[in-house]
């Protein structure tokens, strides 16, 4: 398989897309993981009703299996505009261009742990 092309590729762009990226975000990490990179946007964008523990009675979004299995389908939810049937986070602002793009990477990058 060509991965490693495929991985140069990412890694390219996602030097490229810092460089001239909007100077208030500062996520150059190389490798999208769910602890440093998800997990701090669900936390924030998601809450409270992904989060069991602070009362959500949704799908617990900050158990890395229920993302992994549901990120499609999240990306396609966060990908809709407010109004539109099945947009989140409901009744919130959509995520900007670049949030959104981590969901996409970290999917890309095979959904590390
Ligand atoms: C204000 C509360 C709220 C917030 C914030 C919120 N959601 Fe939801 N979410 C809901 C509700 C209510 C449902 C169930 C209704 C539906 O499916 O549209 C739901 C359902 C979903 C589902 C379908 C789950 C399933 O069982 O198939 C996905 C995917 C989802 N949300 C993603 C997200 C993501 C990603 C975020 C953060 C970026 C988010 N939501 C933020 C309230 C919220």
């Amino acid at each position: 398989m060509k991965r490693k092309l495929f991985f140069g590729f990412i890694a390219a762009s996602a030097l490229l897309f810092s460089n001239c990226g909007s100077s208030k975000k500062t996520t150059s990490a190389p490798k999208t993981t769910f602890a440093n990179d998800i997990t701090t946007i669900v936390q924030s964008k998601c809450a409270p009703c992904h989060i069991p523990d602070k009362g959500g009675n949704k799908k617990a979004y900050d158990v890395y299996d229920n993302v992994k299995t549901d990120i499609d389908n999240i990306i396609r939810r966060i990908e809709l505009n407010p109004g539109e049937r099945g947009f989140m986070p409901f009744r919130n602002e959509k995520l900007d261009a670049a949030t959104i793009a981590v969901f996409k990477k970290w999917k890309e990058d095979g959904m590390p742990q």
